[in-house]
């Protein structure tokens, strides 16, 4: 039988998952060493371990490709990159919240193609793979059908940036005509969209780490991912996610529409 293109990388992303999984629960579990970086954001023991850990057997595994990580940077050329954000959510991870999650995807040129996001302390691990589908804990998952803002459950991560920033008046007034809203930030919040049970996730900004792995789950389940101004993702900059069917209603209201 012919495998399915990119499922042997989707099954290599779910061993360094449960590896990545395994070391960060150690560390949740237990105590651990949180440092500040220049920026200012906290890193923990456990994301450098994860982030060596998945270097490691990459390198081992597949060595022509290149990996790019939150904590070590870019290392190597050509058209295939793991993308790898060791911790999502530090801050609840460091805070005893269980709410974090390893992303980990498979980019070619550019693109993400695999996306696993391991959220062990939830018990919650979401996969895909370009024209495979997505899956929750191995189940097929899909976006919801939720047709306009007045039925919809809108959700954002960062509120503080989001209302000193240019979208400030637009997205209250869009929290204000959602059927319901609430913060629910980092990755959660996309993963949410892409099962269904929250329909639009405002972000105002994100890095490539942060949105590879969720841009694959979300888009296999039948959501769209954007910037606001309703370009591709780009490192650095805005992220609206939805179900598919909001994404031009909310474009609109942050003040440009697109048809796709
Ligand atoms: C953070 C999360 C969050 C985003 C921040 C990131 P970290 O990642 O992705 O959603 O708003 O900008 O730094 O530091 O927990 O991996
Ligand atoms: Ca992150
Ligand atoms: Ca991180």
């Amino acid at each position: 039988m012919v495998r399915p293109v990119l499922e042997t990388e989707l099954e290599f992303a779910h061993g360094l998952a449960d590896a990545a999984g395994e070391i960060a629960m150690s560390f949740f579990r237990g105590t651990f060493e949180v440092r500040h970086k220049a920026d200012r954001t906290p890193v923990t023991e456990a994301d450098l371990a994860i982030e060596a850990m998945i270097r490691e057997r990459v390198h081992e595994r597949f060595p022509a490709d290149a990996v790019l990580g939150e904590e070590s940077g870019l290392e190597g050329g050509g058209d295939r990159r793991w993308v790898v954000d060791p911790i999502d959510g530090t801050k609840n991870f460091a805070d005893g919240v269980q709410i974090w999650a390893n992303l980990i995807a498979l980019s070619i040129g550019e693109r993400p193609m695999v996306g696993v996001v391991n959220a062990p302390a939830l018990g919650e691990r979401y996969a895909a793979r370009r024209g495979g589908g997505a899956t929750l804990n191995g189940e097929p998952i899909e976006v919801s059908r939720a047709d306009r803002l007045g039925r919809a459950f809108v959700c954002y991560g960062g509120i503080d940036e989001l209302l000193s920033g240019p979208h400030a008046d637009a997205v209250l007034e869009l929290l204000r005509d959602a059927r319901r809203s609430r913060g629910f930030g980092d990755f959660w919040g996309h993963v949410l969209v892409a099962r269904g049970s929250v329909d639009v996730m405002l972000e105002p900004s994100l890095s490539t780490w942060d949105f590879a792995a969720l841009q694959v789950v979300l888009e296999e389940a039948g959501g769209r991912m954007t910037t606001f101004e309703a370009e591709p993702l780009a490192h650095g900059g805005s992220v609206l996610t939805s179900n598919g069917v909001l994404h031009d209603e909310v474009l609109a209201r942050l003040g440009r529409a697109t048809s796709s």
